[in-house]
């Protein structure tokens, strides 16, 4: 559930009409909903309270740090992939306690931040990063608590570009693998072993790929107990998914009732990594449409957002719901194309859509956009990023401002021979 809703015509984002903050900001910009938020992360934390776990919010997902800050106020952690993310939630005042560290490429730059800022663990993904970790961390004189990301070839039934935890994929070590990897980081002066960790996915919609992964992983942890190696923390990584269409995910809830026996037999505390059905549903994207036009029969209504904004559908074709800010109940249905400014063909929100007949200057509400929609945006085609806004409540809180042209070229530089 979310606090998007139409009172009588009109679409809100809990008490406040969205019309009315789009008097204030201009259009296009991101909207979160406090209250949607805050919901989601207690439903998925509650959802294990009978096992010692973190809820690790992957920040890729959103990044933000007022977001970061509402999710470390309910006692949540973060799972990141950058020094850029280790910044966000240290900013947010996250607990470094309740961080964790994936990615195939974290340089010793970030590896030495990471350990300074004495993050719970990496999640490291080869032996050349445990390597890393272990001449950075002597360098600093430190240990480094270390996980193994381990592959365990499962396929999550999901879009192939956010599937994860396949051999063919380029995260994590192999299951064949993964004992030889764990004897080496044992060797190693500077590192602790204190974990494993597995993701296999995101936008995944059954609880079978989570509880298959699962089983593989637990069978390790058994042999890896028998070598003497002390597995105090089981990452599983995140994946759980959301309803963009028709799709009808587990509840976190009927997830936990499937998995936490199995987490439980393992006497480790659990980290879990959720973004998307975290942030997903608590956001949307708010557009103007600009012009409509007709060419050769086919409807394009043109809005003042484009991928740069919401890269999603152009990216992986996905489904976004678009609904009119005001709904005229008498408007007829036309077939259409959603399209942004830029100049690309593969620049849509939505393909052969049904809607409401638009019309120039009416608002509408891209839904769903909460995840991954401004943490990839871009400045293409030298588009200004747009501003988020945060409702809690009958009030609204601007928590990213609009760039504007100067922001644009902050970090160039013209070399002295043009001048
Ligand atoms: N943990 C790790 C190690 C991850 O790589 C990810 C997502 C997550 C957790 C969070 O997964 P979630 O709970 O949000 O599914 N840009 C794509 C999604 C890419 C996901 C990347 N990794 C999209 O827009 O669908």
């Amino acid at each position: 559930m979310h606090d998007f809703q139409y009172k009588g015509n009109e679409l809100y984002c809990e008490d406040v009409s969205i019309k009315e903050i789009a008097k204030e900001v201009g259009t296009p910009f991101y909207l979160y909903s406090y209250n949607t938020l805050k919901n989601h992360f207690n439903a998925f934390n509650s959802a294990f309270a009978d096992i010692p776990h973190i809820v690790c919010f992957a920040v890729k997902a959103n990044s933000n740090i007022a977001l970061l800050k509402i999710f470390a106020g309910e006692g949540g952690g973060f799972d990141i992939v950058s020094g850029g993310e280790l910044y966000r939630a240290l900013g947010a005042g996250a607990d470094p306690q309740k961080i964790v560290y994936a990615g195939v490429g974290k340089t010793r730059e970030e590896i030495r931040y990471a350990l300074k800022s004495n993050i719970l663990m990496f999640n490291a993904e080869s032996s050349q990063e445990l390597f890393a970790i272990d001449e950075v961390a002597e360098d600093l004189g430190v240990k480094a608590r270390v996980a193994l990301r381990v592959n365990p070839d499962i396929d999550a039934r999901t879009h192939p570009y956010i599937s994860t935890g396949l051999k063919s994929h380029k995260f994590g070590i192999s299951t064949g693998d993964a004992l030889e990897g764990y004897r080496l980081a044992r060797s190693l002066k500077s590192i602790d072993v204190v974990g494993i960790h597995k993701h296999i996915g995101s936008q995944i919609t059954q609880t079978r790929p989570f509880v298959d992964a699962l089983e593989r992983i637990i069978s390790m942890i058994d042999t890896l107990k028998g070598e003497g190696l002390n597995i105090k923390y089981l990452d599983i990584g995140g994946g759980l998914g959301i309803t963009y269409k028709d799709e009808s995910p587990p509840h976190p809830k009927e997830l936990a009732a499937e998995i936490s026996p199995i987490l439980k037999e393992t006497g480790c505390t659990i980290i879990f990594e959720p973004g998307r059905v975290i942030v997903g549903n608590a956001g949307i994207l708010v557009t103007k449409v600009l012009y409509t036009k007709q060419s050769e029969g086919k409807n394009f209504v043109i809005v003042d957002a484009a991928m740069n904004d919401l890269v999603r559908p152009s990216f992986y074709g996905s489904y976004h719901s678009i609904l009119p800010v005001n709904k005229n109940s008498d408007s007829n249905k036309i077939v259409a194309d959603v399209v942004g400014p830029i100049c690309e063909s593969g620049d849509f929100l939505a393909k052969d859509r049904v809607l409401p007949d638009l019309k120039k200057d009416s608002l509408t509400a891209i839904m769903s956009a909460g995840a991954y929609g401004f943490t990839m945006s871009s400045n293409y085609n030298s588009r200004l990023r747009v501003p988020e806004v945060l409702v809690k409540g009958s009030e609204f809180f601007i928590i990213r401002r609009r760039e504007n042209y100067e922001d644009l070229i902050r970090c160039e530089e013209i070399p002295a021979f043009l001048k």
